[in-house]
């Protein structure tokens, strides 16, 4: 067995015992599906400021002045999360949801590779970037990731410049009202979606599943807390830093996609 085994072992014993486990995902989560997290060396604010990209005035003001940096990321995260599957990881909570013990994932993550593995009961709190919604009547529509993608890099490689205009040209348009629809993500400084929900999740879990974030972004980072807080045991599977230290019961300096399958393994051993 692995170096971590007794880690493993335990946190399988404890997920064993439980019968409203919940998961909290992070960027890290979908690292082994090929998308490149924010704040592992070169992530995604490595290659831009998250001031530049990260707001929506940011983001304007970038394609407006400084198109030609933001043009080749985009393309580049267009061919990520072109290219990402759900990795063994994803796939692991979707076999805990089935065994009945994992309740519900509450994911920072934006890629629905979740969804796209099985996992039914979501709470996506940064939103999802093939969910659209009109900016004129707030309709809301879903895409399909891949061929949503293969259009947007159709139209930008068919757009003479890059400048706001022509980059809006890029967007579907609400057919209702005729409006810009843009992907319903949180960007900084806008409200997190379904923050009740995911508040009431930490305070009925019984095991917490923290799983690839650095846990510096709120109010996500203080959903562990609020679950031991209330009485839940807090696993956190990260494998270079433990952002729970003071309140995490195991840490297991793995990657997710290689734990998680092991802990499954371990419970369904357990189960026989
Ligand atoms: N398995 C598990 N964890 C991993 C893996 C992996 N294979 N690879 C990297 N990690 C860990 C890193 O060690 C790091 O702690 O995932 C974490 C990624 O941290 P961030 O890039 O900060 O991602 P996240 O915590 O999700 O960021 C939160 O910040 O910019 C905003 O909205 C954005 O949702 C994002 C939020």
């Amino acid at each position: 067995m692995g170096e971590y085994n007794r880690e493993i072992q335990e946190a399988a014993s404890i997920l064993s015992r439980s019968t409203r486990a919940s998961a909290s995902s992070g960027a890290g989560f979908s690292a082994e599906s090929g998308i490149s997290t924010f704040r592992d060396p070169g992530g995604i604010w490595d290659q831009i400021d998250p001031m530049e990209a990260g707001t929506v005035e940011g983001l304007i003001r970038t394609i407006d002045k400084n198109s030609e940096k933001l043009v080749p990321l985009f393309l580049n995260m267009l061919d990520s999360f072109e290219q990402a599957d759900p990795n063994p990881g994803h796939m692991a909570l979707a076999a805990l949801e089935e065994l009945g013990i994992l309740q519900i994932v509450i994911t920072q993550n934006v890629d629905n590779l979740h969804q796209e593995a099985g996992t039914s009961n979501l709470v996506e709190v940064h939103g999802n970037l093939f969910q659209m919604v009109c900016m004129g009547c707030s309709r809301r529509k879903g895409v399909d990731r891949r061929s949503h993608i293969k259009a947007v890099r159709e139209k930008l490689l068919a757009i003479k410049g890059f400048d706001l205009t022509s980059l809006l040209t890029l967007a579907l348009n609400c057919d209702i009202c005729g409006s810009v629809m843009r992907p319903d993500v949180v960007m900084f400084g806008e409200a997190v979606k379904d923050l009740n929900r995911a508040f009431q999740i930490c305070l009925d879990t019984d095991t917490m599943l923290v799983l690839g974030t650095s846990g510096v972004v709120y109010p996500a980072a203080s959903f562990p807390r609020e679950a031991k807080k209330a009485g839940a045991s807090v696993i956190v599977i990260n494998p270079t830093e433990n952002a729970f230290g003071d309140v995490s019961d195991v840490y297991i300096p793995m990657r997710s996609g290689e734990a998680l399958p092991l802990i499954v393994a371990q419970i369904r051993k357990n189960i026989d």
